[in-house]
């Protein structure tokens, strides 16, 4: 066993063996939530491509396929297991492609979880077929289900529905496949990218809870447990992939590594985006009072209107000189095109240019955001700006 003991105060515990063996020596009822990408049994001859080449599909001997009853029984028996581990309120989120879900959901079945969701995971970047002779496969399932089939979970749901721009979150994820900047240490055959760990850890769990990984392969639940302040217990038989993962363990003991790290696991790329705008004192005050806030429509140094992200507002930051910040959702998609007569015609300043584009927010539902943001100490505070959402919201 492999302890860690994290700057955040969380654990990073690594067992190097079975899980079948291991799940067994856990405490009954501790842990919050259970995430396993056990193999999906998919290495038997196929093709797939890897880097532009064809490559025959073999992940390891422990992804070797076995007959169905062998796949039948090998699922229930790690999650009858974990079914014990988990807390009363616990839920656990199982990977899979169609060669082992169907048989994970009739396991799942049978030892008396709930099924909450099957959540799938659309690849944005998924390697061609070669074959042609089949569609594409871009996607991953994941189910998620809880101990009982009466008792409540644990569901962050708010922070879900804030993630996705104030509507409720699908149970259609849109994550590109494992990049380079996870693979610094070393790479897993297998590995799953930390946005979708990112995702389940935060609608699952909080912080100072405890996950645990069965299949844990290089970590990628420990990484993203330990960066949200959250207790990792994984379990992997092989020795190297335990190497790899006390690698990447390693460098979060770097904070600014850890800090890159976690910058970039919060990003999506079609993530919804805020408008950071300063505002003149007076400005502010009308601009809550009606619920709208303008920016120059183009000036010298161009647009924001045709910035990349600008056509994914889906809130607006107000500030006075980097203080005073209120979190806001935009009200309407889209934007009008006022001149600075109509807006000081209501009262504003708007004395910089002809043409504004002028959005409108809900100024009555202002956004709880958990990550204190230092505006001052960024450049140019009282220029506008377009920022990802995962800069100020999706920490807790
Ligand atoms: C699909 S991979 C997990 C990859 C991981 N999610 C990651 O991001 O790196 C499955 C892992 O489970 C391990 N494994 C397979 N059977 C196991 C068992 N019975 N006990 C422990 N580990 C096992 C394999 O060695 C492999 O590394």
């Amino acid at each position: 066993m492999t302890l860690y003991k994290s700057k955040f105060s969380v654990n990073f515990i690594l067992h190097n063996g079975d899980c079948m063996q291991i799940i067994g020596q856990l405490p009954d009822n501790s842990v919050n939530a259970i995430f396993a990408d056990p193999p999906y049994f998919l290495s038997n001859g196929g093709i797939s491509v890897q880097s532009g080449k064809q490559v025959c599909v073999d992940k390891g001997d422990w992804d070797k396929g076995g007959t169905p009853e062998h796949i039948y029984q090998f699922n229930k028996q790690w999650l009858s297991l974990c079914r014990s581990k988990l807390k009363d309120n616990g839920t656990i989120w199982i990977s899979g492609t169609h060669h082992n879900i169907f048989i994970v959901q009739r396991c799942l079945q049978e030892l008396g979880y709930k099924i909450l969701n099957v959540i799938t995971w659309q690849k944005s970047d998924p390697p061609p077929n070669l074959s042609c002779r089949y569609f594409n496969f871009s996607t991953e399932l994941v189910i998620w289900a809880r101990k009982h089939e009466k008792k409540p979970h644990k569901f962050n749901y708010e922070i879900m529905k804030q993630l996705n721009g104030g509507s409720q979150m699908t149970d259609v994820w849109r994550i590109p496949a494992v990049g380079m900047w996870e693979k610094t240490c070393g790479k897993h055959p297998t590995q799953k990218p930390l946005r979708l760990l990112y995702r389940i850890i935060l609608a699952s769990t909080n912080e100072g809870d405890t996950i645990l990984d069965p299949f844990a392969g290089s970590s990628t639940t420990g990484i993203a447990a330990n960066l949200l302040n959250r207790n990792f217990i994984g379990i992997e038989q092989d020795s190297s992939f335990i190497e790899l993962s006390k690698q990447r363990r390693k460098l979060l003991d770097d904070p600014n590594e850890a800090q890159k790290l976690l910058k970039k696991m919060r990003e999506t790329p079609e993530e919804t985006t805020v408008l950071v705008n300063h505002a003149r004192p007076k400005d502010y005050e009308l601009m809550i009072e009606k619920g709208m806030c303008y920016l120059r429509a183009g000036d010298s140094k161009g647009s924001l209107l045709i910035q990349k992200g600008f056509e994914r507002l889906g809130y607006v930051l107000l500030h006075i000189n980097g203080e005073k910040t209120q979190l806001f959702p935009l009200s309407k998609k889209g934007f009008q095109i006022w001149t600075a007569e109509n807006l000081q015609a209501l009262g504003f300043t708007a004395e910089h240019a002809p043409y504004y584009a002028v959005l409108r927010f809900e100024a009555n539902k202002p956004i709880n955001y958990d990550q204190p943001i230092n505006l001052k100490q960024r450049a140019y505070t009282n220029v506008a700006k377009i920022c990802p959402l995962s800069d100020f919201i999706g920490l807790k």
